[in-house]
């Protein structure tokens, strides 16, 4: 039990805020003179970015804690307030048509940064000490490498955290399924008794005196702080955090031109001379992935896991390598209290013990694995998929016995590490003072 005093707190807020400012943003617009008045200006940012680099999520330029000139100076520039068009990074860029969330919630450059504030403020819970980031940390994957989350007084959760990344290409959000949406998520763990432990009227109110908040929430939402406009900017800044190309994603168009062209890809002098064009996207292709090498063990994995013989796409499929439904493969069904899973949420007994697939991106850099976190590495979950996983009244059809050698085993786990690309890069630090 951790006892936090007031003047523990204080220390905390400043040791915290003191350590600010990683200095890797340009300095501050000098010129803009004009915060004060809050003159309008208009630097011309493009409406039309493509997610995976730092442009949305490096932070209003400047370095430690944001002063609220600063906040006036970014909020007064009109290319801020415009609705973004996004792209999906190669790879995710499958889903690009299945974007969810930006019609009833549109992406703006000051909307996401202030979700980005809010994402990394431990003054949204109770105690001033966790954020979101403290259970999905960018550096530990966007997860947490706990078993469960641990919150507010160090209380532990009964769930592993899930990841926060992707979330453009998810709907309905937890291991269960009960938040239909990113921005209802996204509110929840505020209230939380074992996450941040406070309540939605006391972060409202929190935010509402910090003025550099109080004036980013009047200025993007017509209805200024609420606890519903808390979750559209932490909903919007999530949605940009996507993984970029990985090995497995530069290495797909070489092997599906290699299955459509066939043999003549032996004499490629030939086929040259028939069809340039062709020849020269395929060299660009294989240039690209040699460069981003899949070993010939991940390209094994990969049959595995989309053939036949591993099956693994039967759940684990789409440009986010997920179906985003619910199934039952026995992980915690053996415990005295089982963790009914979305039967919790559905009340269905067919749901009993089902969880949501979690994706396969950069799941190397998410352990340790399951909705009860008791799996610890991949190497760990390949085999519970090789024994078919536990049996139980409930398990899943496509659950079975699988028969892997252990080459076959190494190479699952190889392609799985060949899905591991970029992160957004993100700005921490910079919360209004
Ligand atoms: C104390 C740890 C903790 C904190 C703090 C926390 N989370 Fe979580 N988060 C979890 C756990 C555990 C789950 C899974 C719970 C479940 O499924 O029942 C989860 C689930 C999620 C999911 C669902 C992902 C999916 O695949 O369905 C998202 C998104 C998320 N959290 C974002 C956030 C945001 C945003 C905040 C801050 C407002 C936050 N979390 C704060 C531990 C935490
Ligand atoms: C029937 C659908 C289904 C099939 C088939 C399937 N998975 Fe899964 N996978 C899931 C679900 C659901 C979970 C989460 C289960 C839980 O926590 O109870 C999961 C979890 C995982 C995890 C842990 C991820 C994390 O973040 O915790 C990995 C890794 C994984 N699967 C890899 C594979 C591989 C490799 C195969 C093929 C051998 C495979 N899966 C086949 C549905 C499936």
């Amino acid at each position: 039990m951790r006892h936090l005093t007031i003047a523990h707190l204080t220390v905390v807020a400043t040791v915290f805020l003191a350590g600010c400012g990683g200095g890797k943003n340009a300095p501050a617009d000098s010129s803009s003179g004009s915060a004060d008045t809050a003159a309008s200006t208009d630097s011309k940012k493009s409406t039309k970015v493509t997610l995976g680099t730092d442009e949305l999520t490096s932070g209003i330029p400047g370095s430690g804690p944001l002063k609220v000139t600063e906040v006036k100076a970014w909020l007064a520039d009109d290319s801020n307030h415009r609705t973004l068009e996004v792209t999906l990074p190669l790879g995710l860029s499958a889903g690009q048509d299945s974007i969810k969330g930006l019609d009833e919630n549109p992406l703006t450059r000051a909307k996401i940064e202030l979700g980005r504030q809010l994402y990394f403020d431990g003054r949204l819970s109770s105690d001033g000490t966790i954020s979101c980031a403290d259970c999905h940390h960018p550096d530990e994957g966007y997860t947490r490498q706990t078993q469960f989350g641990i919150g507010v007084d160090d209380q532990e959760g009964d769930r592993n955290s899930p990841v926060s990344y992707n979330r453009i290409l998810s709907d309905a959000q937890f291991w269960d399924g009960r938040a239909a949406t990113l921005e209802e998520q996204a509110v929840g763990p505020i209230a939380n008794p074992i996450e941040m432990a406070n309540t939605h009227e006391n972060a409202v109110k929190t935010l509402k005196e910090i003025e550099g908040y109080r004036l980013q929430f009047e200025k993007i939402f017509d209805d200024g702080v609420t606890i519903d406009n808390v979750g559209k900017a932490i909903a919007a800044f999530e949605r940009t955090i996507v993984t970029g190309p990985s090995p497995f994603d530069y290495y797909e168009p070489v092997r599906q031109m290699r299955a459509s062209i066939g043999e003549d890809l032996d004499d490629l002098e030939e086929l040259k001379e028939e069809d340039p064009e062709l020849v020269a996207k395929y060299e660009a292709a294989l240039a690209e992935s040699e460069r981003h090498p899949m070993s010939e063990s991940a390209i094994r994995g990969r049959e595995l896991f989309f053939g036949n013989r591993g099956q693994c796409t039967a759940c684990h499929v789409g440009p986010n390598l997920t179906d985003e439904k619910y199934h039952n493969l026995g992980v915690g069904m053996d415990a005295e209290n089982p963790d009914h899973g979305r039967r919790k949420h559905t009340g269905k007994e067919e749901h009993t013990g089902a969880f949501k697939t979690p994706t396969i991106r950069n799941v190397a850099l998410t352990a340790p694995y399951m909705h009860d976190g008791s799996q610890k590495t991949l190497e760990e979950v390949v085999e519970w998929y090789d024994r078919g996983g536990h049996p139980n009244d409930h398990l899943s059809k496509d659950i079975r016995k699988l028969d892997l050698s252990d080459q076959d085993k190494k190479d699952l786990v190889e392609f799985m590490k060949a899905c591991t690309g970029e992160f957004t890069p993100v700005e921490r630090e910079r919360l209004p003072e």
